[in-house]
């Protein structure tokens, strides 16, 4: 496999809004970024995503781009954009942004441009069509809701949003559009910019006859995904963006791909595949219900082990996905994939351990290093984030009480990820001195940096050890690209895996999930204990010394080199 400069780095996401408010007016911003690079050094982050900070009326948080050339105000200017990137490189780190380029903001002025005049050149640049018979062209549900077609006031026309109506989807067909995209890519790797993280890419690609299909719900629609899954030649569009753009670049590119085709791996992350790497969604799949959130079902440990192992096989000889417990879109990991047993910092340190030694490029979420939690919002209306509103909905239509409706999206509103970074047990938790955008998660007394800083065994400090490890001249070609190998499957409570590199250098990761300790037999050689989440090393050694096996405790784990 021909090495790349991002193999063997670590990437961390920023949610720019959340995460530390520099000028008191309750959003975080660039200067609030610029004073925690230090952190992120140490903690041993290579590679920054930050969620989109262009100028946007913030419908999705960002995620509906007004202008992709500007910086939002709420988050600075251009010229502190700029030092950002200076100062990363300062600190040898790469800088990534957001790409959301299957839809852009209503108020773009191109969307302007194109509402009113539909059939001149902009309107082009996305999907206008007529109704049928008095309704929508097609069937669609968008995303977060209701069909994908908005009517045009005074027309007969309609206009295609796979997301919220405020985000219109762009015609990619269009190669006028296109050169305007890879124009605007261009200019921001131009300046320095590392890469980036592309959004909702695999929808990019459109069946233009819109064909309705069968309903899937009571509504008479159906996802609009069914589409995605249906149409062919999304690769054509993908391949030109990067000949055109990245690869001119040497960028690093991570994709937010759903919906894959099967057997497309090695399109999309080979050595000549569309991006660097996908992220690993597998984890998260498992829980999905298969109406909304309310039907939705807890991780259930065996079948995530599964799923992973799964995973970590297909994506070995082809290329790396992005590991990931967490993002602004989901549930915190820690109170995801831990059972109630572990929900403490043995068990997120436990957690930590398994899916940072995977073979891939491991992303943190911010707060996921110090172990936040999902958010218990008291109140339905403390909600920002419109997927949450629309779930609470669908979850009332379904004939669950308020209480049980509010309880879905305790498990798995994207506002449990979006609630203010805990720096401090100080109000709003440090975050701002101002009234914070969204709710501060009131565990903050207890979960925060500052507090965990200041102590040898938190969650943080652990971290850092397993981040460094991974990093570690001895280690570090083991753990970029290493086999991974699964062992121990048939003890039903372990999650257990080798890495094991052509150097010769063999790595036992092995985490007891369970409720009782469980002893292993070591196969090979033992060398040394390289981590234990529960600080026992000596004792692990001496047994594996005496009698070449390991105990393992419950929600204990323990990495351990072989000769
Ligand atoms: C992606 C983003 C999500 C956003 C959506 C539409 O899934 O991660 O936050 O709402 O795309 O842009
Ligand atoms: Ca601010």
């Amino acid at each position: 496999m021909k090495k790349q400069w991002w193999h063997d780095k670590v990437a961390y996401q920023i949610y720019p809004k959340s995460f530390m408010d520099a000028n008191g007016d309750g959003i975080g911003d660039i200067q609030g970024i610029l004073s925690k690079l230090d952190y992120l050094k140490d903690l041993g982050i290579d590679i920054l995503w930050l969620s989109p900070i262009y100028q946007s009326p913030f419908v999705d948080q960002g995620y509906d781009i007004s202008d992709y050339y500007k910086i939002g105000e709420e988050f600075g200017t251009m010229e502190e954009f700029d030092r950002l990137l200076e100062e990363t490189k300062k600190r040898d780190m790469y800088l990534v942004m957001d790409l959301v380029v299957n839809h852009c903001s209503d108020r773009h002025e191109w969307f302007q441009k194109a509402l009113k005049d539909p059939y001149g050149p902009y309107g082009d640049y996305f999907y206008f069509r007529k109704g049928k018979d008095g309704k929508a062209p097609s069937n669609y549900r968008s995303y977060f809701g209701g069909s994908t077609w908005e009517p045009v006031p005074g027309t007969d026309l309609y206009y295609l949003h796979f997301f919220a109506k405020e985000q219109p989807d762009l015609n990619w067909e269009n190669p006028k559009l296109r050169r305007e995209i890879y124009k605007m890519i261009n200019w921001w790797l131009d300046k320095g910019l590392a890469g980036f993280r592309i959004d909702a890419i695999i929808n990019i690609k459109k069946d233009i006859n819109f064909p309705s299909y069968e309903p899937d719900g009571e509504d008479g629609l159906v996802h609009c995904t069914k589409m995605v899954e249906n149409v062919e030649g999304v690769d054509e569009f993908l391949e030109e963006m990067k000949r055109e753009t990245f690869q001119k670049h040497h960028s690093f590119t991570v994709g937010e791909v759903f919906n894959m085709k099967k057997g497309a791996l090695e399109e999309f992350i080979g050595e000549q595949g569309h991006f660097s790497t996908i992220f690993d969604f597998s984890a998260h799949e498992l829980g999905h219900g298969k109406h909304g959130w309310y039907d939705s079902k807890p991780v259930e440990f065996k079948e995530w082990r599964k799923t992973l192992f799964a995973s970590q096989l297909e994506a070995q000889g082809i290329g790396f996905k992005a590991n990931i417990i967490e993002n602004h879109d989901e549930a915190r990991g820690a109170s995801r994939y831990l059972p109630d047993y572990a929900r403490n910092e043995k068990g997120k340190k436990l957690l930590a351990t398994t899916t940072l030694l995977l073979r891939g490029i491991p992303f943190l979420y911010q707060g996921q290093e110090i172990g936040m939690t999902n958010w218990e919002c008291p109140d339905i209306s403390l909600y920002d984030d419109l997927n949450t509103k629309d779930q609470y909905q669908e979850a009332l239509k379904a004939g669950l009480t308020k209480e049980e409706a509010l309880q879905v999206c305790h498990d798995n509103s994207r506002d449990n990820a979006r609630t203010p970074m805990q720096w401090s047990s100080r109000e709003n938790a440090g975050f701002t001195s101002g009234r914070p955008w969204l709710c501060v998660n009131p565990n903050y007394r207890e979960i925060n940096v500052e507090e965990q800083e200041g102590r040898e065994d938190s969650v943080l400090a652990y971290y850092k050890k397993l981040i460094s490890l991974r990093k570690s001249e001895e280690f570090r070609e083991t753990f970029t690209y290493g086999n991974f190998v699964p062992a121990y499957e048939d003890t039903e409570s372990v999650f257990a895996y080798y890495r094991v590199s052509e150097n010769g250098k063999k790595v036992l990761v092995a985490a007891n999930y369970g409720k009782e300790p469980v002893t292993l037999e070591i196969q090979g050689e033992p060398e040394k204990i390289l981590l234990s989440n529960a600080q026992r090393e000596s004792t692990l050694a001496k047994e594996i010394r005496n009698k070449g096996t390991i105990t393992l405790e419950s929600c204990e784990g323990a990495v351990l080199s072989l000769r």
